[in-house]
């Protein structure tokens, strides 16, 4: 098994897993040094080319964005969301992920969906893709986007899900907006770590959009915490690089060859 994924499963109820999205080199290489995973999540698709879902996210676009995180990262787990319409059977899932794979030199694919992906998952993994799960809101599929675990069919659901996808070989889950006890249960019952998005602190990780909680984006999402306002600090950044320039302060002679 690979020694990173091993270093996660291990972590299961010592000490909570960090997980951030990246989608390119600088930001990846900064995020290298504080997690344990690093996701290349098809959130791109909103977050970066503002598509309406994540449905338009293309595998060419995963691979590209991927090849850039996979520069800034050193000793975190890269994961690789396949994009919707990529696994629809086994032959098509193992065909796509192995590009994945051997394009990106990623250690992991994360797929959507419970027990409709369970052939598919078993292909992966008998064909040594390491596979991550993702249960509760899917966005490459779902219509509505409020939280998941409202009524005891769908708790049900999702546990029996979780467990069909554990026990199909998946080393860890991303639970989206999964219900505060819900989530409990799930990470309670299953073996491998669960690893939260607005699924409460009942996880055994977190993951957030590295946009969202720097203040890059403009998401006012319930689950998200901003840590930082950066959108703020390249505002400051680039209106005194334009005032200088405006007055010729810049580039001064330090900034100029001569001869
Ligand atoms: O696409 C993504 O960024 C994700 C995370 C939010 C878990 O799937």
């Amino acid at each position: 098994m690979n020694k990173k994924i091993k270093k996660i499963l291990n972590k299961k109820n010592k000490s909570k897993i960090i997980c951030l999205t990246a989608y390119s080199k600088n930001v990846a290489s900064i995020l290298d040094n504080h997690c344990d995973l690093v996701l290349v999540g098809d959130s791109l698709g909103s977050v970066l080319y503002n598509y309406k879902s994540t449905k338009e996210v293309t595998l060419e676009t995963m691979i590209n964005h991927s090849k850039s995180v996979r520069l800034g990262i050193k000793k975190s787990l890269l994961v690789v969301d396949m994009p919707y319409k990529t696994y629809r059977n086994s032959k098509e899932a193992l065909k796509n992920a192995k590009l994945v794979m051997k394009k990106t030199k990623c250690d992991a694919v994360k797929l959507e969906g419970g027990k409709k992906i369970i052939p598919i998952v078993k292909s992966l993994v008998k064909n040594r893709i390491p596979v991550m799960g993702h249960l509760g809101i899917l966005p490459q599929t779902d219509t509505k986007f409020t939280f998941k675990g409202k009524k005891l069919a769908e708790r049900n659901k999702i546990l029996r899900d979780a467990k069909l996808l554990e026990k199909s070989g998946i080393f860890s889950i991303v639970l989206e907006c999964v219900e505060t006890k819900l989530s409990k249960q799930i990470t309670k019952e299953l073996k491998i770590p669960t690893i939260g998005i607005g699924s409460s602190v009942n996880c055994d990780g977190q993951v957030l959009v590295i946009d969202d909680l720097i203040g890059l984006s403009r998401s006012n999402l319930k689950f998200v915490k901003k840590y930082a306002d950066v959108n703020k600090i390249i505002n400051i950044a680039v209106k005194k690089y334009k005032s200088e320039v405006i007055k010729k302060q810049f580039p001064n002679t330090q900034h100029s060859f001569k001869n």
